[in-house]
């Protein structure tokens, strides 16, 4: 029975899926992963060894078992911890220890790919001027390995050395070497950083890859793929494993550990847990607040839990969280049908079709040998009936094989990259299908290969995409910003199946695939903010992120009851503005640390998360988390009740020195807003001024209200978001 429990447990572990059931139902009180905290390292560490610091604290609790068995990891570069398995007892011990900051258990984290994970069940509800500058910058990505041999991590066009400030290494294993490109390497899973997966190639190449000629999906969106930051450097730190396995906190926080130690200048991460976290539960949200304070900016995604509102991942204020969005180019794949009709669906099909068109077939004929229902959704199969024909399937297949190919109803679970000759049709179309079958004496139809076409209504967030408002913090807007996510083309691992997860009966091998999420998103806005640290090597992660939301391209709702910046925040980021914001919003370390003392967070979460001690001064005042100097505005107020919210801000001058700019506010019926004073003028860069917006009204009913204000000087046009929910 326990042995059984722990199947099941383990098995909703590894796919991330339903963690807070397993864990309500685990009553065994056997050793499991266990962060221990102890805040940072002491200053001079000549005579410390924190390996044997953290081996003499397990010694402690552990009653005579050999504490080196338990240990699992010792952070020790950048923060002082250790990762070890502990029974609850011994973890309630630790605790107590001095020292000690926090002990808690390690989570499972998923990457943030495609809703190919529910393919295999896994339910998703439980990515040449500027050589110099850019080639002395390093792209930290925290991921699935990356494939080094791949022609979009080559350092053919790199000429210069690495950089001096460089102090990580190529430590990734057997036969895996690093060049002037791909520069650092380590890994916490496997026995190598080598990518099986193929998630981190994809997500380092739209980032900082080569440009690369020629490059497609059998032939599908087939042309030059290419990063952000074609010059600049990368460095992998693999952390989530072959397979299933997700990635752990433990193995997040060593990469960040070392990442900031090895002087990476963005770190980009398409990782995110299964539902919104707690900052002081969330290492992605610790990892990154030491990485700020070591002014490295953490890009990260917003999460595939979409459209469902609050689903938005990595909230912490001090990181850059993206969307995903769809490009003017669409992938589509035809079906011609014996009676000529032509319909089009969405599955990237990479089959040839030889121009001939084969019968339709329902999965079990017209056979009573399973129940109708079953026998729809194709969980019953006639391998005789079906051979070589064409089936129709209500939901997607689970076989591989056999079938000339299959017409899939579009539902919530689909595979973009089939395995067999497979088009997804809109229901309409489906059932078109379907009737014509049932009155057609032979009824027949052709699978073309996909194709590309435009698409005129992109940028649209993606579905997929996790949606505001900020469930951990609703004053601070979430996501940041969108980019692209849907389709995109990237290197890839050849040891992986196209498809993305260990497959047997899948034996294709690509350099090149096609994915979408917003794991991809991330890592088009981590090659934006290395492109502005480019230009603006001094800047802080904040300033950076900043010039990066108020230059962002507004986008449009994708249907009426979508608020828009919920899904988009300040909209598309927009490379070539972000450079010359003329404006930022700065915050520095006591910024975000006041605000968590805003929030009513106590001294014991803020050491954890910041280790500050004791940093609080009075009582918490929830009024003045607004006051943070965020790029963007949000507000929770509650319907009928009357409220006049004030949102103070700071900008620093960084385009023109004597420069005057006039706000210009989106007015709304339902609410005035003002900005005081309206008028900012600068006599000098690197000059701040401040501003409050202050807004006034009474909501009658639940509505989220939007609007936003512009600073215009003439040439640039710095915008922010204003977005009230009434709730
Ligand atoms: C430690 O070991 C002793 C002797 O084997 C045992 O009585 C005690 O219950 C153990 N304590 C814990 C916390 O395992
Ligand atoms: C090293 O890895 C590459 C890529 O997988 C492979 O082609 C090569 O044979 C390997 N070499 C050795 C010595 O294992
Ligand atoms: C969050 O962390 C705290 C201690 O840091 C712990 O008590 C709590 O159980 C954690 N919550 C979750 C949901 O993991
Ligand atoms: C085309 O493919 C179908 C089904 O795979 C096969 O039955 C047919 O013989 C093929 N036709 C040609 C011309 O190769
Ligand atoms: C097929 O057509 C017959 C007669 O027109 C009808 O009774 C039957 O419901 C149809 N079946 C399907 C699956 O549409
Ligand atoms: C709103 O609050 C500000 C202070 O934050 C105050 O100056 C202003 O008078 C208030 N407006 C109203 C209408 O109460
Ligand atoms: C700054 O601009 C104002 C108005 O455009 C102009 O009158 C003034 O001379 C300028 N000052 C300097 C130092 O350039
Ligand atoms: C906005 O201000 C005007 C003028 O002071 C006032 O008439 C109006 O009622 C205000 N609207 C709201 C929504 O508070």
């Amino acid at each position: 029975m326990v042995k059984h429990n722990f199947l099941v447990c383990s098995v909703v572990i590894a796919i991330a899926s339903m963690l807070s059931i397993c864990d309500a139902n685990n009553n065994d009180d056997g050793p499991k992963l266990h962060i221990v905290y102890l805040g940072s390292l002491p200053e001079t560490t000549n005579s410390y060894s924190p390996t044997s610091h953290h081996l003499n604290m397990l010694q402690q609790v552990l009653n005579g078992s050999n504490p080196t068995k338990s240990l699992v990891r010792s952070y020790k570069r950048s923060f002082n911890g250790f990762a070890a398995m502990l029974t609850n007892e011994q973890a309630a011990k630790l605790i107590e220890m001095e020292g000690v900051v926090s002990v808690f258990p390690s989570k499972t984290l998923q990457t943030q790919t495609t809703r190919s994970w529910d393919f295999l069940g896994l339910p998703i509800k439980a990515a040449k001027k500027q050589q110099s500058t850019e080639s002395n910058l390093v792209v930290g990505v925290i991921d699935t390995g990356i494939w080094p041999e791949s022609e979009s991590f080559s350092d053919e066009d790199i000429n210069d050395p690495v950089p001096k400030k460089w102090k990580g290494t190529c430590a990734g294993g057997k036969n895996f070497t690093c060049n002037k490109k791909l520069i650092g390497a380590r890994f916490y899973v496997d026995d190598s950083a080598r990518d099986s997966h193929g998630h981190g190639s994809h997500t380092a190449s739209i980032a900082a890859g080569n440009n690369v000629d020629n490059a497609g999906f059998y032939g599908i969106a087939q042309g030059t793929v290419r990063g952000a930051v074609p010059y600049a450097r990368i460095a992998a730190y693999k952390v989530c494993g072959t397979g299933f396995f997700g990635c752990d906190d433990h193995d997040i926080l060593a990469a960040f550990d070392d990442a900031i130690a090895d002087g990476v200048d963005i770190i980009s991460i398409s990782i995110g847990f299964i539902r919104p976290l707690n900052l002081e539960n969330d290492s992605i949200a610790i990892g990154s607040f030491h990485a700020m304070v070591k002014r490295v900016l953490v890009v990260s995604a917003a999460g595939n839990l979409g459209p469902k509102l609050g689903s938005v991942l990595n909230v912490a204020p001090w990181m850059l969280s993206v969307a995903a969005n769809t490009i003017d180019r669409k992938i589509i794949d035809k079906v011609i049908l014996g009676n000529r009709k032509v319909l089009t669906g969405s599955s990237i099909n990479p089959f040839e079709s030889n121009g001939t068109k084969i019968p339709i077939a329902l999965s079990n004929g017209d056979s009573d040998k399973c129940p109708k229902e079953e026998a729809d959704k194709c969980g019953c199969l006639d391998e005789i009936l079906v051979k070589g024909k064409i089936v129709l399937c209500d939901n997607y297949p689970s076989f591989r094989d056999g079938v000339g190919g299959v017409i899939v109803k579009e539902g919530d679970t689909f595979l973009r990259i089939p395995f067999l000759p497979l088009l997804t049709l809109s229901e309409k179309d489906y059932e078109f299908v379907k009737s014509y079958k049932n009155s057609t004496k032979d009824p027949r139809a052709e699978i073309l290969k996909s194709e590309t076409t435009r698409d005129d209504d992109a940028p649209k967030v993606a579905a997929f995409s996790s949606r505001g408002p900020n469930p951990i913090i609703p004053e601070i807007l979430k996501p940041d910003v969108s980019a692209p996510g849907v389709d995109i083309l990237a290197a890839y691992s050849p040891i992986s199946s196209p498809t993305g997860f260990p497959d047997e009966s899948d034996k294709r091998s690509v350099n090149y695939d096609i994915l979408s999420g917003t794991s991809m998103a991330c890592p088009h806005v981590s090659g934006i903010a290395t492109y502005v640290k480019s230009f603006h090597p001094d800047w802080s992660p904040a300033a950076i992120k900043s010039a990066i939301l108020t230059s962002a391209k507004p986008m449009v709702s994708s249907s009426v009851d979508d608020v828009g910046e919920y899904a988009y925040g300040s909209g598309q980021a927009n490379p070539i503005q972000a450079i010359n914001p003329g404006l930022v919003y700065d915050i520095n370390k006591g910024d975000y640390v006041q605000m968590l003392c805003n929030l009513g967070y106590d001294n014991g979460k803020i050491k954890l998360i910041t280790e500050e001690i004791n940093p609080c001064k009075g009582a918490a005042d929830r009024s003045l988390v607004t006051n943070l100097n965020y790029p963007s505005f949000a507000v929770q107020v509650r319907p009928k009740v009357p409220f006049n919210i004030s949102f103070s801000r700071t900008v620093t001058n960084v385009g023109l020195a004597n420069s005057s700019y006039g706000v210009t506010i989106t007015p709304v019926p339902e609410v005035n807003i003002t900005v005081t004073p309206s008028v900012l003028s600068f006599k000098a860069l690197d000059e701040k001024k401040s501003f409050v917006l202050n807004v006034i009204g009474k909501i009658p009913r639940t509505n989220v209200v939007t609007s936003s204000i512009v600073w215009l000087d003439g040439s640039h046009h710095v915008r922010s978001p204003i977005v009230i929910d009434v709730s």
